[in-house]
């Protein structure tokens, strides 16, 4: 077999799989099918977007922007990037505080617009849309350049300190790009606000 047929198996197979599950196949069927290693992946891919949307806890505007991309980001700001932790002051509505071991009921007057104070010069910005629909105001190159290197948007030569960059600037860009899509989707808010 030629080296290129080699390389063109894989592809074809995953776009037979991913015919399939564009022709009726669920994701959870697909779960379930103990299928190979490429079914499993689409499969996961696709709960991790279900899930997204089962955990955005905002009305989410999808004009213009890809479905299943916005539902990962969903996905990634809301479980393992923990966003809201930090930049919704405070993060949960009254008597919806989880770590008060009521149930959780997030801020969603304040969701992700910033204004927690973080020790001496140090605030969480605002990263909803502006209004030509930036995340935080920053373009896609500029909210990847934070994540990969950790300047500081508006003082270039300053670290940032408490945003968790290190780590998150080791992921895919691809899923940075998924975070940025869904920061796009969700409300604008001016300033924050304490609820
Ligand atoms: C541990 C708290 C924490 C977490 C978790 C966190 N951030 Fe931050 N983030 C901050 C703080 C504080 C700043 C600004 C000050 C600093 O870090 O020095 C910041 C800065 C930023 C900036 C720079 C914006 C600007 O214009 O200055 C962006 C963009 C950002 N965060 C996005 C995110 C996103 C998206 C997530 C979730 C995937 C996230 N942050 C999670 C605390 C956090």
């Amino acid at each position: 077999m030629s080296n290129g047929i080699r390389r063109l198996k894989p592809a074809l197979l995953l776009l037979g799989l991913a015919a399939t599950a564009t022709l009726g196949g669920t994701a959870a069927g697909l779960a379930n099918d103990g299928g190979s290693f490429a079914s499993q992946a689409i499969a996961r891919e696709a709960a991790r977007i279900a899930r997204g949307y089962e955990i955005a806890p905002v009305k989410l505007n999808l004009n213009g922007l890809d479905r299943n991309l916005v539902g990962l980001g969903s996905y990634l700001a809301n479980s393992p990037g923990g966003c809201n932790d930090c930049h919704t002051n405070p993060p949960f509505a009254p008597g919806g505080d989880p770590f008060k071991g009521q149930k959780e009921r997030i801020n969603i007057a304040g969701y992700l617009a910033g204004g927690t104070s973080f020790g001496p010069g140090i605030v969480s910005p605002n990263i909803t849309p502006d209004a030509k629909r930036r995340p935080a105001g920053l373009t896609f190159d500029e909210f990847l350049k934070v994540f990969r290197t950790g300047h500081d948007p508006d003082q270039p030569k300053r670290l940032l300190q408490v945003m968790p960059w290190p780590g998150f600037g080791k992921m895919l860009t691809s899923d940075i790009r998924a975070i940025y899509q869904y920061l796009k989707a969700i409300p604008s808010i001016k300033t924050h606000h304490e609820s």
